[in-house]
């Protein structure tokens, strides 16, 4: 296994923006020793059967980085994302930052380049983002080290990202109560991700883990933050040692009942193309729908 430079005595501030509409947490994360931040997975707003795009979501986390004074340095998204839309490019343009993703992306973006009938002019090099991190990458939000983990399995191009003593876990796990996230999409694996999860349960017991998402299993309250001897402990998929055997035959017949996430089809199509709308011929913000292709 990759030996990642940890420093669990760097204790980032961790503020957290719920979005009801997709049950995702995003997050600003600020450097203690300064005044720079990062932003993890922001959500751009969609009224979908209206075609209707809005930024109160994204708003909430510009005004939150301007009334603190913090400078953006990174925007950074865990993986593409299939249920919500990133407002990546409307920050960026408000703030600054480089946008930031998996090298995999590459992968993702030829799979649905190919399911979306996506013309020459779609890139699948992953051009479209500033930075694309492989495993072990590390870069700094101020005077703080990140780091970028491999964590594929919901999605080829998932990554986890570290920051001094916290974890963007992205999809890879959810709350204890609440398991792990499908592996059925195109280009997703159980077997994959039981192998990318052992690799953040090999973290510090410690490490704060900050969750994507969250549903509020069984009626309780919306959570998104644990830490890795919790899920070791309690983890209803992986947790109490559970083997990769029983990971893949649980996950597997799980999987098989889910429908297909509510925004999947405008999500990939802005996703993977770093949270920019795709266009038509006449330069007209326009979105596909696949029939029978997912
Ligand atoms: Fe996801």
């Amino acid at each position: 296994m990759t030996d990642y430079p940890i420093n669990m005595s760097v204790k980032p501030q961790v503020e957290a923006f719920f979005d009801p509409a997709t049950n995702t947490i995003s997050y600003v994360v600020k450097d203690p020793s300064s005044n720079a931040c990062a932003v993890i997975d922001s959500v751009m707003d969609i009224d979908y059967a209206a075609g209707r795009i809005t930024y109160d979501h994204a708003d909430a986390i510009i005004d939150h980085i301007r009334k603190h004074g913090l400078k953006l340095e990174w925007i950074i998204e865990t993986h593409v994302h299939a249920d919500h839309l990133s407002a990546a490019p409307y920050i960026q343009s408000a703030l600054g930052g480089k946008i930031g993703i998996g090298d995999k992306i590459m992968v993702v973006q030829d799979t649905f380049g190919k399911i979306f009938n996506e013309g020459t002019e779609f890139q699948r090099d992953g051009s479209q983002f500033d930075a694309l991190f492989e495993d072990g990458d590390t870069y700094k939000i101020g005077n703080m080290q990140a780091v970028a983990i491999y964590t594929p399995g919901h999605t080829p191009a998932c990554m986890v990202h570290v920051m001094g003593d916290a974890a963007f876990v992205g999809d890879t796990l959810f709350m204890p109560d609440g398991g792990s996230a499908r592996a059925d999409f195109p280009g997703g694996d159980a077997a994959t991700l039981y192998d990318s999860i052992q690799k953040v349960l090999a973290l510090p017991n410690e490490m704060r883990l900050f969750m994507c998402h969250d549903y509020g299993p069984n009626g309780r309250d919306i959570q998104w933050q644990t830490t890795v001897a919790a899920e070791k402990e309690h983890n209803i998929h992986v947790g109490k040692g559970a083997t990769k055997e029983q990971f893949v035959n649980l996950r597997t017949e799980r999987d098989a009942t889910l429908a297909m996430p509510k925004l999947i089809i405008p999500s990939l199509q802005v996703n993977m193309r770093a949270g920019e709308v795709p266009t038509d011929k006449d330069g007209r913000p326009m979105l596909k729908v696949p029939i029978n292709a997912l």
